[in-house]
């Protein structure tokens, strides 16, 4: 895997502002998310997370898998280089449904995480609005039977950007009872959908946009007054707050998954 993808991502971040508008929403909702203090970004990718950060005084290590010289280190999210407490956020935009095993991610999450640290997370929401769009219209895959806590390490070899889009829905909608069991110490403070016509208009990061870039602001103006309404409903993205609980060791431990409690 090269950075050839992200290197493309980061050229049309610069040249199309239809794109720019719909992420900074999304880039504006994290920080939001976020309290003030050290804070992890993983799956950087093009880097824009950061020029946002400012306004709320976030001191961020931007990291990936992938080596780009404009992210601040390599790390995969399965394995965090980093000590017990560390930061007082994690943040990612749609990175959580690339990962291959999100149960190692959310284990190593929640020891880097300070008492009260918040993981915060943009990802796609699989939704009677969205779910034509995802499984048809959008080149990444939609497994709604795939289990997002399989337990085992991650394939070495994967793509980085080889992906399951339901991941998000199953762990924070459909399987949030099963999610709350296995990670007690993650609570979950905020879910909330949002993001209808501009972002699918828009293209993402596909070349084209079917929305002029001048009726981007107005569109997600009038998307946030109807998102409490019909954002469970239709949307189309999905920003998820888990919070660190100060809990007492054995109730920290996450649940092992059942290969490991059989053994
Ligand atoms: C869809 S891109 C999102 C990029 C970026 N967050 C943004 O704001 O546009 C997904 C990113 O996740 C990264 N990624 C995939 N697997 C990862 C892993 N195990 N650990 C860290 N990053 C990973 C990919 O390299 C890629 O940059």
């Amino acid at each position: 895997m090269t950075d050839v993808k992200l290197r493309e991502h980061r050229a049309l971040w610069g040249r199309k502002p239809a794109l720019r508008g719909v992420y900074t929403d999304c880039y504006q909702r994290m920080v939001a998310a976020c309290r003030s203090g050290r804070t992890l970004e993983l799956g950087g990718g093009p880097g824009n997370f950061k020029t946002f950060a400012g306004t709320k005084d976030l001191d961020v290590v931007s990291t990936d898998i992938v080596f780009t010289p404009w992210l601040d280190a390599v790390c995969d999210g399965h394995y965090l280089p980093f000590v017990d407490g560390a930061f007082d956020n994690i943040v990612m935009f749609d990175v959580l449904h690339h990962l291959a095993k999100p149960r190692l991610f959310f284990a190593e999450a929640q020891r880097v995480l300070k008492p009260g640290g918040r993981l915060v997370m943009v990802e796609p929401a699989i939704t009677a609005g969205s779910r034509l769009f995802y499984t048809f219209l959008h080149p990444e895959p939609v497994r709604m039977a795939e289990d997002p806590l399989a337990t085992g390490p991650p394939d070495p070899d994967r793509d980085p950007f080889d992906s399951n889009q339901a991941f998000p829905t199953l762990l924070f909608r459909r399987q949030r009872r099963r999610f709350e069991a296995a990670f007690p110490a993650l609570g979950i403070r905020a879910v909330r959908w949002f993001s209808f016509l501009a972002y699918p208009l828009s293209g993402g990061f596909r070349p084209w946009s079917l929305v002029p870039a001048r009726l981007v602001d107005p569109l997600l103006r009038l998307e946030a007054a109807i998102e409490p309404y019909l954002g469970r409903l239709l949307g189309f993205r999905m920003i998820t707050v888990l919070e660190r609980r100060p809990v007492a060791d054995e109730a920290d431990r996450c649940d092992p998954g059942p290969q490991e409690r059989a053994g």
